[in-house]
């Protein structure tokens, strides 16, 4: 059977009524998304003759993996797309240039205590870790420095783990987790123990649909970014390390040319110096956050 069978007029009248095209109440474009997504979703069942039992197979993998959707998402490779897509509509419209953006991932906590200087953002030992300084600039578009930015950072530890998400519960809460404001030359330095790649839970829903897919869950060491400051845009970003075995394959698709910079390793300590540049913020809106919900402390 062909896909034709999706626009028979039974099944058009059956997704007119469960999309709720009929009923006055309810948020029209939403109506529109979920017609529209449970068309897609027939039109899949029918083009792969999906069976029954393959279809709760699905269901019950949903289901069951929901708790890791934060994770599906970026290695199902959506979350790099959203980015594609962002960055498509700013050249669409004109906008380019400063740091590129990448993905957030889902392990940010919110609320990170507040510090000035040249920052220690590793409150726990990992004494076989080296020492990674870390330095640079925040300028805007035309070199200027952004003096009243804030950088979020956040980072994994030497075993891969992110505090608040580590299941050895070894970390204390804000581990390797920092806000800092920076002085009026837009300058930041932070220290910290240097980060490990990170894999996604052995057994857990990623790592099963990885495996099915003959894919690794695995992405090379890397630091995360949220830098805000008002009137520029809100850059979400990470570097991730260009030496590391998995810099050129990434599971969750979030490494990006001009974002891999090699640490320069010396004994205990490894130095990696990476200037951002923001761009002005076009609304409100842009200076803010994504309401996407985020983990917090409590
Ligand atoms: C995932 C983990 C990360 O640390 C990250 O930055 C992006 C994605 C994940 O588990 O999917
Ligand atoms: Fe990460």
């Amino acid at each position: 059977m062909d896909t034709s069978f999706v626009k028979t007029p039974q099944i058009q009248q059956l997704l007119d009524k469960a999309a709720g095209l009929q009923e006055s109440g309810g948020n029209p474009r939403l109506k529109a998304i979920v017609r529209d997504l449970t068309e897609a979703l027939m039109a899949l069942i029918v083009r792969h003759d999906i069976s029954e039992s393959e279809f709760w197979l699905a269901m019950k993998f949903l289901g069951e993996g929901a708790g890791e959707i934060g994770l599906i998402v970026p290695g199902s490779g959506l979350e790099h797309f959203l980015d594609l897509y962002m960055d498509a509509k700013d050249a669409e419209a004109g906008r380019s240039g400063g740091t590129p953006r990448t993905i957030e991932g889902p392990l940010y906590v919110a609320d990170a205590p507040l510090v000035e200087g040249n920052a220690d953002l590793s409150s726990d030992p990992d004494p076989d870790a080296q020492v990674l300084h870390m330095t640079g600039t925040v300028t805007g578009p035309e070199g200027e420095p952004v003096g009243d930015a804030i950088v979020h950072v956040w980072h994994a530890n030497s075993k891969g783990w992110y505090s608040h998400f580590d299941p050895t519960g070894e970390q204390t809460p804000f581990n390797n987790r920092r806000r800092i404001k920076l002085a009026p030359d837009g300058r930041y330095a932070f220290h910290s123990r240097m980060p490990s790649g990170y894999s996604v839970p052995p057994g857990g829903a990623t790592d099963q649909l990885m495996q099915a897919l003959g894919r690794h869950g695995s992405r090379p060491a890397h630091v995360h970014f949220f830098i805000e400051a008002p009137g520029y845009r809100t850059l979400t970003t990470q570097i991730n390390f260009g030496d590391d075995p998995f810099a050129a394959d990434d599971f969750a698709f979030g490494t990006r040319e001009g974002l891999l910079p090699v640490p320069s390793r010396q004994g205990d300590s490894a130095y990696i110096a990476f200037d951002f540049q923001l761009q002005r913020a076009a609304t409100a809106a842009e200076q803010g956050f994504s309401a996407r919900s985020r983990a917090e402390a409590g």
